[in-house]
């Protein structure tokens, strides 16, 4: 047994273990043989199912279910499944979790996660397998950058996208000092540096970066030091459950009067009814907004409402565009999930009229896009302008850009 473990490689001990592994963990996934082009397809799923960003997976998931459904649920004239692994949002389970998927379940397809940690660690392994990966949230600005891959894509942002835009409106509205706060990782660090950058280089100064354990919720110290500092305005990353509690301590501290509040769009995004008066003039960029009078957002965020009982949101709009990026390339290929080429080159050819706005892909397959400066007014998040027109994150270090 040792004799033989030792010449086995590295993919067969890690498809052995890990095929183990799944079939413990889930009851969901067949461990049958594959009978080719008959066989389903399967689409891999690592999102976060419980914790602070639960109600983000659940959106991205439920807006890829009716994306499929609206297609007929087949792609490429294939019947497919979906296999759901929840990633807890927890980077050091990433890897393993990854590997359950590709070498385990043996998808032909991975997509999510929701938070960076998560994704730089699935991306790595994902171009090392050359399983064709779809990122549907995280902004980690590298999965587009230095570890950019022909076989990786990205249907959400960049962290730099989203955040950029808004150091540059602050400093245009003549607020001179500000501090950032988010949670200690790459998501949040990511976002505020973004913000910085855009803030500093027209000439705002950033007196103070707070940053808070990922995924404690305990702000009141920082509440009171931000009153004390008494910048013109903070700048925050949260998202989900945290950035409704955030959001709601802010206007409980009484700063939300004093301190105008901004941040990247997560801080207000499918959060507004559980934030309620305190999220009420409340400035965010981000590459999405309710209220876009587009006839696609308009159709979508109904179907969506009609078929979940729930408001769309920025998280279900990237689910959604997903589903729509792997159909519309699966129906190029006829359902040959072997033609990787092809397959890739749909993605890439991919125009996107989304509920978002129109876009497409960037050479390091990162969205093109418009990001809109919004104002939470009557509880909703409404369109105040473009912040930044078809903006493209730099890319830097892509040997694809
Ligand atoms: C991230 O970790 O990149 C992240 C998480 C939640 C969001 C946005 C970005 O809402």
């Amino acid at each position: 047994m040792i004799d033989k473990q030792r010449h086995l490689s590295r993919r067969e001990l890690l498809r052995q273990t890990t095929a183990a592994g799944v079939a413990a963990a889930t009851t969901f996934v067949p461990m049958r043989p594959a009978i080719g082009q008959q066989a389903k397809v399967k689409i891999g799923l690592l999102l976060p199912y419980t914790g602070t960003y639960a109600a983000l997976g659940h959106n991205i998931t439920d807006a890829m279910k009716l994306g499929f459904a609206e297609a007929g649920n087949k792609m490429g004239g294939r019947e497919f499944e979906l296999i759901q692994l929840d990633s807890e949002a927890d980077p050091a389970k990433a890897a393993a979790n990854t590997n359950k998927l590709i070498v385990g379940a043996k998808v032909d397809f991975l997509s999510g996660p929701v938070h960076s940690g998560v994704a730089m660690a699935m991306a790595k392994i994902a171009r090392e397998e050359g399983t064709i990966t779809i990122i549907s949230n995280a902004g980690a600005n590298a999965v587009t950058r230095g570890m950019c891959g022909p076989n990786i894509f990205r249907t959400s942002f960049s962290s730099w996208q989203v955040c950029f835009p808004m150091g540059t409106e602050m400093a245009r509205r003549g607020l001179k000092r500000a501090v950032s706060m988010t949670w200690n990782y790459a998501g949040g660090k990511e976002m505020t540096g973004a913000f910085r950058e855009g803030f500093e280089k027209a000439g705002g100064e950033v007196i103070k970066e707070i940053l808070v354990p990922f995924p404690n919720v305990e702000f009141q110290a920082n509440l009171t030091e931000i009153a004390a500092l008494k910048p013109d305005a903070v700048f925050a990353f949260f998202a989900g459950a945290g950035a409704i509690k955030f959001v709601k301590d802010y206007g409980d501290a009484g700063l939300k009067a004093r301190i105008p509040l901004y941040g990247s769009g997560f801080l207000t995004d499918g959060t507004l009814r559980a934030q309620g008066e305190a999220a009420e003039g409340v400035f965010t960029t981000l590459h999405y907004a309710d209220s876009l009078q587009l006839p696609a957002n308009i159709r979508f965020r109904a179907a969506f409402k009609q078929a979940t009982g729930r408001d769309a949101d920025v998280y279900a709009v990237q689910g959604y565009d997903t589903a729509r990026l792997l159909i519309g390339a699966m129906d190029k290929v006829k359902g040959d999930t072997g033609a990787t080429k092809a397959l890739i080159g749909a993605m890439e050819d991919t125009r996107f009229d989304s509920p978002r706005g129109s876009w497409h892909f960037s050479k390091s397959h990162n969205p093109v896009q418009d990001v809109y400066l919004r104002e939470v007014k009557n509880g909703d998040n409404a369109v105040v302008g473009i912040a930044q027109k078809a903006v493209s994150d730099p890319g830097t270090g892509c040997g694809l850009a």
